[in-house]
């Protein structure tokens, strides 16, 4: 045997929110683990750094009232929460170029406009109730709605170009980071009802309520220190072989007996159960022996990350305060689509946030690095005034050019792909289970889902290694 072979009851791939979790869940059930990082770092998607002196959240950062598990989390490490700053009027750009102040949730548009808007949101808060997050395929319908694009569907629905532009927003730039035509209205669906309804998404006071003082990433780091050194980074998994029946239960006649997993540093585990907690573009990247069954190959192929770069802008003041701004800013025109006052707890500095999505990323991502500053800059300009076009500090955050996420913030289906795939996802292959905020029921996407699913995937062996 090899000096570095480690044996534990569940070795855990990924020290993200969903994989610590559960690591966490199975030491407390009395199980040994051990989990294996990439990175020379915990948290994956979550990340919180000092920039030129200013803290940043690179990744995820925001909390909302109905993220249950990451608010008990939350508790449960001692960590405390402070409100986004949001006094004032918000900002909304027009095809034209109109700037318009406004209050509440729907953008200042013409009065049919926002009749069509109040219409759709209403239809689409009807059919998400009907969507269980937890099997958005069951719906009698799953197989039609993951058959017509969000684009698509929309168009059916209204004539009205702006209402529809704006409604949108809400899945494509501001969720699943994709364009509207490149995922499917269930799609869609489930990314509502995941949240609790359609007007949670529309409600920017909801769904980017609070954030965590000292950063968001405090989660994973805490919960890494319980760990101690059963947190081993620097320690990409390469290869996991395993034996047993392809199904869990072992129903299929072959007994489940465990896994030895490769990774960096010739190092070698040996565990009862594995949980693979990454997103899932990247399982591919583990040379899996033998090769997984047929459909999880298949289903693999059908999920992709999104693309968003989170823009961050430091100034002297929060001079939009003063104008009586409160740095809300949307426009599916403009390459920042929605922007917010970001400023850090403690820091008299004044930090906006905003976020180019999809193809929009890839238009900047083609200029060069001062290029790319000056246009997204400019369009923060479009919001705020001149005085945008000045920060101290300035950073993107570019996740699509970390190796071990590749995109942001989360992965969905392609058409169809949900309905056909989207009950297999979290089935168990042999010793192997499955563990990220992007197979989520509630929380889909977020680290509240990153959360959830790693307690139930841990009650779920713990319940086995118990049987
Ligand atoms: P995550 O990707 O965090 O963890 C996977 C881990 O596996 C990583 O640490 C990775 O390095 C590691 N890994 C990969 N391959 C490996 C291998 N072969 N071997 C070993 N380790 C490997 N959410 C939210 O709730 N509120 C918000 O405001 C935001 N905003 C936001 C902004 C941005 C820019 C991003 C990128 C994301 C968000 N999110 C968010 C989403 C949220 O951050 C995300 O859903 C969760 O943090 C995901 O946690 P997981 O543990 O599922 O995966």
């Amino acid at each position: 045997a090899s000096a570095n072979r480690i044996e534990r009851d569940v070795v855990i791939i990924g020290a993200g929110a969903s994989g610590l979790t559960a690591a966490n869940a199975l030491r407390d059930a009395g199980h040994s683990v051990v989990v294996l990082e990439a990175r020379d770092r915990v948290g994956g998607r979550l990340w919180t750094r000092e920039i030129d002196g200013a803290t940043l959240e690179i990744g995820g950062q925001w909390v909302s009232p109905d993220q249950d598990a990451l608010i008990d989390t939350l508790a449960e490490l001692g960590l405390e929460t402070y409100s986004r700053y949001r006094e004032g009027d918000s900002v909304y750009v027009a095809a034209d170029g109109t700037r318009t102040r406004f209050t509440g949730e729907i953008f200042p548009v013409a009065p049919e406009t926002a009749a069509e808007i109040e219409r759709l949101i209403a239809l689409l808060d009807g059919l998400v109730a009907e969507v269980d997050p937890a099997a958005p395929w069951d719906h009698p319908r799953a197989a039609e709605y993951d058959q017509v694009s969000w684009k698509q569907w929309l168009s059916e629905q209204t004539d009205d170009v702006e209402a529809r532009d704006n409604i949108a927003l809400y899945i494509a730039e501001a969720m699943l980071t994709k364009p509207s035509h490149a995922f499917s209205l269930l799609q869609a669906l489930l990314m509502a009802a995941s949240a609790g309804s359609f007007s949670h998404l529309v409600d920017a006071d909801f769904i980017l309520d609070k954030r965590v003082v000292g950063g968001l990433q405090q989660v994973p780091l805490k919960l890494a220190e319980r760990l101690g050194d059963d947190v081993i980074l620097n320690a990409a998994v390469r290869r996991l072989e395993w034996t047993g029946g392809a199904d869990a239960s072992g129903a299929d006649g072959t007994p489940i007996q465990g896994v030895v997993a490769y990774a960096d540093g010739g190092i070698e585990v040996a565990a009862k159960r594995a949980i693979v907690a990454l997103p899932p573009n990247l399982f591919e990247r583990i040379d899996f022996q033998p090769a997984l069954p047929r459909l999880v190959q298949q289903a693999h192929q059908h999920l992709s990350l999104g693309l968003v770069i989170k823009v961050h802008a430091v100034y002297a003041t929060p001079f939009w305060r003063e104008q009586g701004l409160s740095g809300t800013a949307f426009s599916p025109y403009r390459i920042v689509h929605e922007a917010y006052d970001n400023s850090y707890d403690g820091d008299p500095r004044g930090t906006l946030v905003g976020f180019v999505s999809d193809q929009k990323a890839d238009d900047v991502f083609s200029l060069p690095a001062e290029e790319r500053k000056a246009r997204i800059l400019a369009s923060l300009a479009d919001y705020y005034g001149p005085e945008a076009l000045s920060p101290e500090v300035y950073f993107e955050s570019d996740w699509a050019a970390e190796e071990w996420t590749r995109g942001a913030y989360a992965a969905s289906y392609d058409l169809g792909g949900l309905s056909r795939y989207g009950a297999h996802q979290t089935t168990p292959v042999g010793p192997i289970h499955w563990s990220c905020s992007d197979f989520a029921p509630e929380g889909y996407q977020h680290v509240d889902g990153a959360i959830r699913l790693g307690r139930t995937t841990a009650a779920a062996i713990a319940e086995q290694l118990r049987g």
